[in-house]
């Protein structure tokens, strides 16, 4: 069997690595018009940082496994096509802001369907708004040539920093497909893939719209968990309670379970603004305004919490950060990964250079992403890939990615390197709170009562 990949990224890279681990009889390509992304595929080097993933990517390399920028070649020896291209938040037009751009996705569409002479089984990868399959289909099947397509859904559940992890051990394989015999043998291949190292309790076949509505609202849910955590760590600041406390007592039930309850800066990543304001757009379109305020809230109070993260720290620093050294521990959205999109680092960043600070970030796997995210700011931020150093002479530092090597910094050292009064902003609750303000520091955690001396 042969398997092609349509796009070289975050979902469509680690996912076909560990398909061609796992089925080594299996034919897998990887096609993307971005050469330099290829390249780094081909010699071994992934462009993206996931732990695990070079490893798994070397195993299959040169076997069973290839990257490619023929994407038109490649096409015609495939039996089955992922479509794994960028679907981000359209900028312009109809729908700016909300609605996902489905350009690049589309014009993957036209391409298969000028170069398949075979019957092909076509498979979207990427997160799309619900009822794309269709409008796939529609697309594929729109210049009659003999050929047919069956175009499944199988949204990614894999999230960035454990990729290969969630990809090796995956909660459920979820494949949609046409309710027909027809559709029942596409998805029974494709089952077939997965089949190899996923028990069969965990495929779960459903329709097309099913399926791609299950991948927005699992997001969506994710998200809100999030999103309610923060809400109430507002509270805890305004009352002495410890966000932590909190989560611990109510994740304790087993209804509510104990994941995705850490209070933080805000979440941030490719998906879960994206997604929902997607589940926005379709309340919306179908006239469900009360459905669709619902779950802008969700991202309302994300944007409210990296907001008042940004406004504490003015605040506890005497209201005016005017010149001040901030170094800015961490860019990426969490941990584990080098993706910057939609940090809340970023938010943070752009709001402290408002207010006229001198900002230096640091991270370990994310500084190029963030070296081009910040370009318009110019002089106002630097970047330093040593934390010891972006500490040098600061008056603060805010800790904005749960970075683990974080944890084990000389923090003592660090306090002497700082200006002072030092403070300390722990945007993700990373660190032993009691002990830097043993060593000196103002310590301002999320949802917990500040530690100062002030
Ligand atoms: C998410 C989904 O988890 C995954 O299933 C889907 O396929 C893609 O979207 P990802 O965006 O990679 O994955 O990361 P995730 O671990 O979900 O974290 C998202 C954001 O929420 C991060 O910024 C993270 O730091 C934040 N977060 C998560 C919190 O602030 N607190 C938590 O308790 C959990
Ligand atoms: P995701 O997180 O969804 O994987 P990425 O942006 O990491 O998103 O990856 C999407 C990939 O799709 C990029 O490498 C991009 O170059 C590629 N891509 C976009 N349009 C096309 C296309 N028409 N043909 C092939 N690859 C494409």
């Amino acid at each position: 069997m042969r398997v092609l990949c349509i796009g070289a990224g975050y979902v469509g890279g680690p996912t076909m690595a560990v398909i061609a681990a796992k089925c080594p009889d299996v034919d897998v390509v990887v096609a993307d018009i971005d050469a330099g992304r290829v390249r780094a595929w081909q010699a071994g080097e992934p462009p993206i940082y996931e732990p695990g993933l070079r490893e798994v990517v070397r195993t299959a390399l040169g076997r069973n496994l290839s990257f490619t920028t023929d994407v038109a070649g490649s096409i015609e020896t495939a039996d089955v096509i992922f479509v794994s291209v960028n679907t981000p938040t359209k900028t312009f037009g109809e729908g700016a802001g909300r609605a996902s751009d489905l350009q690049y996705w589309e014009a993957t569409a036209r391409t298969i369907l000028a170069h398949a002479k075979t019957d092909k089984i076509v498979v979207e990868k990427s997160t799309l708004p619900v009822r794309t399959a269709e409008a796939m289909a529609r697309i594929l099947h729109s210049k009659p040539n003999g050929v047919s397509f069956d175009v499944l859904s199988n949204p990614e559940f894999l999230a960035e920093g454990s990729a290969i992890r969630d990809l090796e051990h995956p909660d459920r394989v979820l494949i949609g497909g046409e309710v027909s015999e027809r559709g029942r043998r596409a998805m029974d291949l494709l089952a077939g893939i997965y089949a190899r190292w996923v028990p069969e309790d965990r495929i779960l076949r459903t329709n097309v719209w099913s399926s791609e509505l299950s991948k927005l609202a699992a997001n969506a849910m994710l998200a809100q968990r999030v999103s309610s955590i923060n809400a109430l760590s507002e509270l805890c600041e305004a009352t002495e309670a410890d966000v932590a406390e909190v989560a611990r007592a109510v994740g304790m039930d087993r209804r509510i379970g104990p994941e995705f309850l850490r209070a933080s800066v805000g979440f941030g990543g490719s998906c879960f603004k994206k997604d929902i304001l997607n589940l926005v757009y379709l309340c919306e379109h179908f006239g469900l305004q009360a459905v669709a305020d619902y779950w802008l809230g969700v991202v309302r109070i994300n944007e409210h919490q990296q907001q008042r993260f940004a406004r504490n720290i003015v605040a506890a620093m005497f209201n005016t950060v005017v010149g001040k050294r901030i170094a800015v521990l961490g860019f990426a959205f969490k941990a584990d990964t080098g993706d910057t999109r939609e940090s809340p680092a970023n938010f943070v960043c752009r709001r402290l250079v408002e207010e006229r600070a001198r900002v230096v970030v640091t991270d370990p796997q994310a500084l190029d992403n963030a070296r081009r995210d910040l370009a318009d700011l110019g002089d106002a931020v630097a970047f330093e890939p040593d934390p010891m150093r972006a500490v040098e002479g600061a008056h603060a530092f805010a800790v904005l990615t749960e970075w683990a090597p974080y944890r084990a910094l000389d923090y003592r050292a660090i306090y002497r390197r700082m200006e002072h009064p030092a403070f300390c902003f722990d945007g993700r609750n990373l660190l032993d709170h009691r002990a830097l303000f043993e060593i000196g520091f103002n310590v301002y955690p999320v949802g917990k009562v500040p530690l100062s001396h002030l």
